[in-house]
């Protein structure tokens, strides 16, 4: 079967594709979870269902993060959501007016900047490197900048696979504390991390200022559209004004009553287990593919987690080298795609879970006659 989304490649190995491998989702998880559901004769669960979620989903969510997270977490604190985009345009539409200032990474996630950009923000760029955000430059930036809140992916990052440490993160809210804005951390690939151990959630170093986003789109399927956002209660009672839930109640009460059996049952415990090893396998691969074939004046970051590898191709302009590469039949995502501001041409950003390891070692073969 030739999918919707192969198609889009045109044949390509397309590496610029940041989504999980069709060929990995989870039939016959989701399919055991839904049985399991329907076994519990509960019609509620296709009724609205409260703004925050129910307590019943909650409570398993927060069992499965207390898990992995190695902390316990607080079901109260809880907001379901469709998913981390809908979690960001959420908190905007909250906390944001048009106009305010909204500070971001440069480069950040390159739609989660559209979902920025719809709610009509200033948008103020702050610098990056390979720990993640510049907290002196904040610091500096902050001396006439006033955000209302500040857009971070601390782990992880997409593109550029920084995780920001724990020093700066102490810097982050404390500056949070002193200049009044809130911080949003999309944490999506907390969860998927390969090597060492991860920083725990950014909420931990400040419950009040703090929103962390997660994401079933990265451990179990996007296509649930199904997420969490972790924050204090005054703030999740402002976000339980928002007309669209007042109106349709807590989201996708339905496809989360079948995640709270994938939750319930281990099914996701297991299921995130073996992804993380093919993952890791994965990103390995597609390291040690790029350091046996690629010239050494192209520089790249060794990820620790998550779906990417970013890369420094000095004196090139990697926009250019796109149409060469797809007639090579391999993708990526030029740097500019991730830029606040219209930079970053010589970067790009190759993603590792799409493919199998094969694949990705033809698809570093083609790369490397490009960009070599
Ligand atoms: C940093 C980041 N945030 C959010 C998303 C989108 O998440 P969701 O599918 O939960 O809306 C992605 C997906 O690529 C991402 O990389």
């Amino acid at each position: 079967v030739t999918s919707r989304l192969q198609l889009q490649t045109e044949g390509r190995l397309e590496l610029a594709i940041g989504q999980p491998d069709l060929r990995l989702l989870p039939f016959d998880e989701l399919r055991a979870s839904t049985v399991h559901r329907f076994g519990i004769r509960e019609p509620e669960i296709m009724h609205y269902c409260p703004y925050r979620g129910t307590a019943q989903m909650r409570g398993k969510l927060s069992a499965f993060l207390s898990l992995n997270y190695g902390i316990p977490i607080d079901p109260e604190r809880l907001f379901i959501t469709n998913g981390a985009s809908h979690a960001i345009d959420l908190i905007l539409s909250r906390f944001v007016r048009e106009g305010d200032t909204v500070m971001v990474e440069e480069p950040t996630y390159f739609l989660g900047l559209q979902i920025l950009r719809d709610r009509y923000p200033r948008i103020v760029p702050v610098p990056t490197d390979e720990q993640g955000m510049d907290v002196d430059a904040l610091e500096r930036l902050l001396e006439s900048e006033r955000p209302k809140l500040v857009y971070t992916i601390p782990i992880h990052h997409n593109p550029t696979g920084a995780t920001l440490s724990l020093a700066r993160r102490r810097k982050l809210v404390a500056l949070a504390k002193k200049h009044d804005f809130l911080i949003v951390a999309d944490e999506v690939y907390q969860l998927l991390t390969y090597e060492g151990s991860p920083p725990p959630p950014m909420q931990v170093l400040d419950p009040e200022r703090v929103l962390s986003l997660g994401s079933f789109s990265k451990i179990l399927a996007p296509g649930l559209r199904l997420g969490w956002i972790d924050a204090a209660p005054p703030v999740i009672a402002e976000l339980v004004r928002c007309g669209v839930h007042q109106s349709g109640g807590g989201s996708a009460p339905f496809v989360a009553a079948l995640v709270e059996s994938a939750l319930e049952t281990g099914i996701q415990q297991e299921y995130l287990v073996r992804i993380r090893d093919v993952y890791r396998r994965r990103c390995h691969t597609m390291i040690a593919a790029l350091e046996r074939s690629l010239d050494p004046a192209i520089t790249f970051a060794r990820p620790e987690g998550g779906f990417f590898v970013w890369m420094h191709l000095p004196g090139r302009n990697t926009e250019d080298l796109l149409a060469k590469a797809h007639a090579e039949g391999v993708g990526f995502l030029p740097g500019k795609r991730a830029s606040v501001v219209g930079g970053l041409s010589d970067r790009l950003r190759l993603c590792f879970t799409f493919y199998d390891e094969r694949e990705i070692e033809s698809a570093i073969r083609l790369l490397a006659k490009v960009l070599n």
